[in-house]
């Protein structure tokens, strides 16, 4: 016998049960979204391997470590997207998208992909349901994406969630503050991992991000980037959180939200769920006022959220699966087939769920499927046409198949 094979490690397939949670998310998240005016929007699922390393930043984890990069034909070099904003920035330069009333808003759901450890919420391939809105800093649009990715979890079941919100002022501030922290960081080395060591010069924010205890400690002490905002950074935040505020959201400002992106600047947020482990991040994101420019188009500020369907659906209990209901058409003699696949199809056309005999069993398998699938109504055709409410037990006689479908829809609306 040939050997086996597998979906590559850190990927899966989705099987119907968990098809069907996906496809309800997906109506979810496209009546909410579209609501708020984000517009259904794609891009490739890979770029330009620089769309990410100038977009993500050549600094963090993702870009140095995470990313499924190869060489086409030409000797380009390609990425798998890691995530989906840089590229929603790339088409809005290449679109000319600054030429259209502003903001623009977009929504994405697509597969993405990180060269991670692979465990429990934590794949190679994952999907996320995102939203962008690009082309104006006004603190209610922070706020809207905030509580859009809040009302999305609310309205699918997500459980124990949790919001974390900062902001991390303009890249000046940051730099000076970063100035700040790495003196701070430098005078207290000795105590830090090895990891955090490793980049104070690259990326000293991390350290807040670190579970090691001794470096934990010094950045009790740290100096705090909240504290050092700019007057107009500082006005923007209070913007954001008079409107949070007023819609009655529980969160936290936590100063030592660190995001493993490079390009935020001012709001930045994360939602959690207590009913997950250690990947216990469902979704987040922020504002990214330089990212446009970065990737050559003009000064355009944006913000936006990512959320990991994956996580949603581990946050969120399963349902008891659905019954197909609806209606099984058996077939009581060979020479009926055809009409009982007409049959089929005319009930269909009109909006029933129908299932038809197609796998040659007896009619005593057929009844037992029809009642396996949860049907409501089993229309047996032979030489006559009987329909079965299998609610009641009732089988009626039809004189031919227009009588046969208005038996069966007065017994699905029964
Ligand atoms: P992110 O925090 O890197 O943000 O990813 C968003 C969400 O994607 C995470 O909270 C998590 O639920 C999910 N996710 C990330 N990596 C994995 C993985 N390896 N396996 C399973 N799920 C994962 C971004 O991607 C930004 N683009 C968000 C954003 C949009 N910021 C502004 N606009």
């Amino acid at each position: 016998m040939a050997a086996k094979l597998q979906a590559p490690r850190g990927t899966f397939d989705v099987l119907p049960a968990d098809g069907r949670r996906r496809a309800a998310l997906a109506r979810a998240s496209d009546e909410l979204l579209g609501r708020a005016g984000y517009e259904p929007f794609e891009s490739p699922v890979f770029e330009d391997t620089e769309v990410f390393a100038r977009g993500v930043g050549e600094a963090t984890d993702i870009v140095r470590k995470e990313m499924f990069s190869f060489e086409d034909k030409a000797g380009r070099s390609l990425t798998l997207r890691p995530e989906g904003t840089a590229g929603a920035c790339r088409a809005y330069v290449e679109h000319g998208m600054h030429k259209l009333p502003q903001p623009v808003k977009l929504r994405y759901w697509g597969p993405f992909f990180r060269h991670e450890a692979p465990q429990a919420g934590r794949y190679r391939q994952f999907t996320q349901i995102g939203a962008e809105a690009l082309g104006s800093d006004d603190p209610s649009l922070d706020a809207e994406i905030v509580l859009l990715l809040v009302e999305l979890l609310e309205a699918v079941g997500a459980r124990d969630l949790r919001v974390r919100l900062s902001s991390l002022g303009t890249p000046e501030t940051r730099e000076a503050y970063l100035l700040e922290l790495g003196a701070y960081l430098r005078e207290h080395e000795s105590e830090l991992s090895e990891d955090v060591r490793g980049r104070l010069d690259s990326n000293p924010l991390r350290a807040f991000d670190a579970d090691h205890a001794g470096t934990r400690a010094v950045m009790e002490g740290a100096p705090r980037l909240l504290d050092r905002l700019g007057a107009d950074d500082a006005e923007h935040f209070a913007g954001v959180r008079a409107l949070l505020d007023d819609s009655g959201l529980s969160y936290e400002v936590d100063t030592t939200l660190v995001r493993g992106l490079d390009y935020y600047t001012r709001t930045v947020f994360e939602v959690e769920s207590g009913a997950l482990g250690a990947q216990n991040a469902l979704g987040g994101g922020g504002r990214y006022d330089r990212l446009v420019e970065r990737l050559g188009g003009p000064d355009t500020p944006g913000v936006g959220f990512a959320a990991g369907v994956e996580r949603i659906l581990l946050a969120t209990e399963a349902e008891a699966e659905p019954g197909a209901g609806g209606v099984f058409v058996a077939v009581s003699e060979p020479g009926a087939a055809r009409s009982a696949f007409a049959l089929a199809r005319q009930l269909r056309e009109r909006g029933v769920r129908v299932q038809l005999e197609q796998a040659g069993r007896s009619l005593k398998g057929q009844l037992k499927q029809a009642d396996r699938i949860g049907a409501r109504a089993t229309v047996i055709v032979g030489g006559q046409i009987e329909v079965k409410d299998m609610g009641t037990g009732q089988q009626m006689q039809a004189a031919g198949p227009e009588e046969a479908l208005a038996l069966v829809e007065s017994t699905l609306e029964s």
